[in-house]
């Protein structure tokens, strides 16, 4: 069939690499760089690239989209726009598509009977269709995590692999929609071995420069640390976001003029089409540098009546090339990211270098969408946790054999929770840009995931410790509500830690005891305390507990295993005597780290601005779920005071906890060897009776000449430095002094000095910033009035269980350290916080033969190296991903290259065979053969493998390996 459609002069160079490369199949099979149209070297051409961009939810949830269910929110179902494109290819070889969620595709392969997906395989492997990101989703950039980002394009890319091999490959990253971007997100792309990145949404002054400078397409260097071109990556801003030129859209959900090309009949306008066409290619190609163009022929959902698209878009290929008879020098043609791609490469131009990212978003000068970094803290929360349980499920799925998938307490897995992970990860999930039944959609799937995970933690912690007694999790422990805790006078706790090294931390169990006993696993006493339960606390359990205390004390785990701890009430009278005092203002006044003997002053206060309702003289736009517009700069103090109350000070753990207002309060935690600050904030119900939307915040204002400079994370990982009212690559115009600072912190955020850093390691995505000299502010709750034009529909007032305003209670970490030490600090802490023990509570007395302590390593990881991924894949292979956690140069004693041997990693796994993979796990290392581009440096060499087993990691290098196992 593509033989003869003969329509390429390329056609004999095809019919070559056809003989040569044919498959053992026997099909032809052409994909790839090799299958692009040919294009016309002495003329402009234009690639038009069909397309539909299909949230993974948004206005509806996933599985309304892609039924095209309820139409009446939105016209949407990606059911038919596969099904027709489908059609609509077979049609004519040389038409193309892309497609781009797996999440969708995956769903609609499944319902496709044998032949359609034989025609479907022979489009993918003639390079009709193409995969392009492939990913479960087109993840959110601000708010993500990188683990949970490479997870979901593993999961994306292996489905692709497994149906089509090589030819559904992707070459091309494409997230035409996010609202700004990532460098790490860059970074995990060149990784994982795509040639090119293309985006939609820049700031506004960004664009208008590089369109002048033309400077639209870059190479994206995006990582400090890794050696390039290891993550270099060609990045194109598209010209039209991702919609056609004005007056091409030729979907159903258009009102464009259709070509109406038959003389005889009325309205003939193809020369005033054609026209138009030409204009708006003559207008692009003023903006790029090479005789290649690319315009995005699609949109929202649209193609479920694809032959409107490929009709019009016929017509409009045959009209305008048929003007070069007449001398025209404009070739359009169907054609592919990647085929517009491998021109740019072959046009061998020296392209300018990015070394910053794409944040924050401005669309217009009152229109910064930075808001979003804080949008549905909840939401936020839980999407990070569940990154932790769908780890420790992953982890416990490759320990416990094949027996935890199907065991005692029945059938459990984790594909289920990989699943729900994957579109929890898209750009309105996540985000907190969704409609609110769409939020709830999503924390279900979340919910439903890990019951599948919890089955196969049971079977898997049954399996190793040699008990079979039920196991209780505690899903509320954050708000002090555990039933068998509050009840029970014995119990034992199971701690598995999924980090690769010992880890301590406290734990805190609600109960209603005064005195209890608690032992670790060696029979020995552990230091503990019951705390009184909070009046915060209380307000927000409200009756889905009573425990009138917290039982606090330290536990540690071996690394990838679990410790129990066993826990008997002694007294169960409680004794509510702390002291109540009110200093001046209670509130923080200095941070001092006892090991340097430093001290700096620091206060910290909560407060909110006043967020826009639209009837501002300088612009109508308002405070939504995407943007962040205070109405003024100065934000109100929720109180000048806190009224202060000591609620315990002991050998575990000294605790003060603060009331700022009904809805505002916090508990400030020193734990016992332990070297940061933890600040428990609670905010919420958000009052809104008043009239004014509230994006609430805390400041902290320190004395160090931190200037104008602040730091953010990227993803979770690689740090980058922020300056007030400045762009690396552009002269900024600044219109909105508080929002236009607005940054996204996945993980952490410090202001420093040459003496000082104050560091703040976050439990979930918030936006943050630093306005003032030594000051440090994070958002951490939202609660608007008004939608903000940005699609959504909706203003974001989280209702919550009780109707009365979503409560959100979150943790930060302080950490006050010398600058050069404080890497070492910060980046353990981080990983900690992502990755938490899960604590499984069994009643009573274990039995005697209960295995108390279990290590699945047969040794700490050096401190350097994490264990990003440890998860079943086949029956005999398990995937593994081992990451160098330091940048560098920033830490003295950890920023140096390090050694693991693969062999020796597993206490209860043979390790038989390593394949090392692309960061993505679709190809084998010794394949990735990438794009080169012009790079004006010669490259450095990083350090070597000293031998197959022993693999080094340079500074935030990520290694990804598919290792043959078999149990001990
Ligand atoms: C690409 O351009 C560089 C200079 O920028 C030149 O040295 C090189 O030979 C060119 N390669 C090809 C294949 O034209
Ligand atoms: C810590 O510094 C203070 C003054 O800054 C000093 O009075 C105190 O003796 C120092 N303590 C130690 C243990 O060095
Ligand atoms: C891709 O899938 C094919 C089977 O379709 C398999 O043989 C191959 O090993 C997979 N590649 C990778 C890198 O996993
Ligand atoms: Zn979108």
């Amino acid at each position: 069939i593509f033989i003869m459609a003969g329509l390429y002069l390329s056609f004999l160079f095809q019919l070559f690499f056809c003989l040569v490369f044919s498959l053992p199949t026997g099909r032809n099979s052409i994909c790839g760089y090799r299958s692009c149209p040919a294009t016309n070297p002495s003329m402009l051409n234009v690639h038009l690239v069909p397309h539909t961009h299909d949230d993974v939810g948004w206005l509806k949830t996933v599985d309304q989209y892609y039924y095209g269910d309820r139409n009446n929110i939105q016209h949407a179902g990606v059911q038919y726009i596969l099904d027709s494109v489908i059609d609509q290819l077979q049609k004519d070889p040389a038409r193309r598509f892309i497609y781009v969620e797996t999440a969708f595709f995956y769903r609609w392969w499944k319902q496709q009977n044998q032949s359609t997906q034989r025609i479907v395989t022979q489009l993918v492997n003639e390079g009709r269709l193409e995969f392009i990101n492939g990913g479960w989703c087109m993840s959110d950039e601000a708010t993500t995590h990188y683990s949970a980002v490479i997870d979901q394009m593993t999961l994306g890319l292996r489905f692709l692999n497994d149906t089509f091999g090589e030819c559904g490959r992707p070459r091309v990253a494409w997230h035409i929609d996010p609202f700004g971007h990532a460098r790490e997100h860059a970074s995990i792309f060149a990784q994982m071995g795509y040639d090119g990145f293309f985006f939609g949404r820049l700031d506004y002054q960004d664009k208008a420069r590089r369109m002048k400078t033309k400077e639209m397409e870059m190479l994206w260097r995006a990582s400090e640390s890794l050696t390039p071109p290891l993550a270099d990556l060609f990045t194109g801003v598209l010209p039209n976001g991702y919609n056609p030129p004005e007056g091409f859209c030729w979907d159903q959900s258009c009102n464009d003029a259709p070509i109406r090309d038959d003389p005889d009949l009325e309205d003939y306008n193809v020369d005033e089409i054609v026209q138009k066409f030409l204009n708006a290619s003559y207008r692009q190609a003023g903006f790029y540098k090479a005789n290649h163009i690319i315009m995005t022929m699609g949109s929202d959902f649209q193609y479920e009546n694809a032959n409107l698209w490929y009709k019009n878009m016929d017509k409009l290929i045959k009209y305008v090339n048929a003007l070069q008879a007449k001398g025209s020098k404009v070739n359009v043609l169907y054609s592919t990211p990647s085929c517009y791609l491998q021109e740019l490469n072959l046009a061998n131009l020296t392209w300018p270098l990015k070394t910053d990212d794409f944040f924050p978003y401005a669309d217009d000068a009152h229109d910064f969408w930075t808001g979003y970094f804080t949008s549905r803290p909840a939401l936020k929360l839980y999407e990070r946790l569940s990154n932790s349980r769908l780890q420790t499920c992953n982890q416990l799925e490759v320990l416990g054999g094949p027996k935890s998938k199907s065991g005692p307490f029945g059938e459990g897995d984790s594909d289920t929770m990989k699943r729900a992970m994957g579109v929890a990860q898209h750009h309105d999930a996540v985000s907190g840009t969704e409609k609110q039944h769409v939020a709830y959609d999503y924390a279900r799937r979340l919910a439903t995931g890990w019951a599948h995970c919890e089955v196969l933690v049971r079977n898997s912690l049954a399996i190793l410790s040699g008990s079979e007694a039920p196991r209780v999790f505690c899903e509320n422990l954050n708000i002090s509500v555990c039933p068998l805790t509050e009840s029970s006078h014995k119990f034992s706790m199971n701690v598995y830690n999924p980090l690769g090294r010992t880890v301590s931390w406290p734990v805190r169990l609600p109960v209603n005891g005064s005195v209890y006993s608690v032992t670790d696993a060696n029979g020995r006493a552990v230091d503990s305390q019951v705390v009184p339960l909070s009046k915060s606390t209380q307000e927000v359990r409200r009756n889905r507990g009573y425990a009138k205390g917290e039982l606090v004390f330290q536990v540690e785990a071996p690394p990838l295993g679990y410790s129990t701890y066993i826990i008997s009430m002694l007294r169960d009278d409680i004794n509510n005597k702390s002291v109540t005092f009110d200093e001046t203002t209670g509130l923080l006044s200095s941070l001092t780290n006892l090991e340097t003997n430093q001290t700096i002053q620091l206060t910290q206060n909560f407060y909110w601005y006043n967020a826009s309702a639209g009837n501002n003289k300088e612009s109508p736009q308002t405070s939504g779920a995407y943007i962040f517009r205070p109405n003024s700069s100065d934000p109100f103090v929720i109180n000048k005071t806190a009224e202060t109350q000591i609620v315990t000070v002991s050998s575990t753990v000294q605790e003060v906890t603060q009331w700022f207002s009904p809805w505002v309060s916090q508990v400030v935690r020193l734990y016992e060897g332990h070297r940061e600050l933890e600040l428990e904030w609670t905010v919420g119900p958000v009052p809104v009776a008043d009239g004014l939307g509230k994006e609430v915040i805390t400041r902290l204002d320190t004395d160090i000449k931190s200037s104008d400079y602040f730091y953010t994370d990227s993803n979770g990982r690689e740090v980058l430095e922020r300056r007030k009212d400045y762009r690396p690559t552009w002269e900024l115009k600044q219109t909105e002094p508080v929002a236009g600072n607005y940054y996204p912190i996945n993980s952490r955020a410090y202001i420093k000095d040459d003496k000082h850093q104050l560091t703040v390691v976050t439990d979930r995505s918030q936006g943050a910033s630093s306005l003032y000299n030594g000051s440090l502010e994070i958002m951490l709750h939202r609660r608007l009035l008004y939608d903000d034009y940005r699609g959504v529909g909706e203003p974001l007032s989280e209702p919550g269980d009780f109707s009365d305003g979503l409560v959100a209670r979150g943790r930060l970490l302080l950490t006050f350290t010398p600058p050069d030490t404080a890497a070492d600090v910060h980046r353990p802490l981080a990983q900690g916080m992502v990755l938490q023990p899960l604590l499984s509570f069994q009643d009573g007395t274990p039995s005697a033969n209960t295995k108390l302590e279990f290590s699945g390593l047969q040794t700490d990881l050096p401190p350097a190296v994490h264990l990003l991924t440890l998860s079943q894949w086949d029956e005999d292979t398990v995937l593994i991903r081992l990451e160098h956690q330091y940048q560098a140069k920033e830490s003295k004693t950890h920023s140096q290259p390090v050694t693991v041997n693969l062999q020796k990693l597993f206490s209860t796994l043979d390790v038989l065979g390593a394949s090392e993979m692309s960061l993505g796990a679709n190809q084998w290392k010794e394949d990735m053969d990438r794009l080169q581009w012009n790079t004006s440096k010669p490259l450095p060499l990083s350090a070597k493998d000293p031998s197959p087993w022993e693999v080094t990691l340079n500074p935030m290098e990520i290694r990804t390996f598919l290792l043959r196992v078999r149990q001990l």
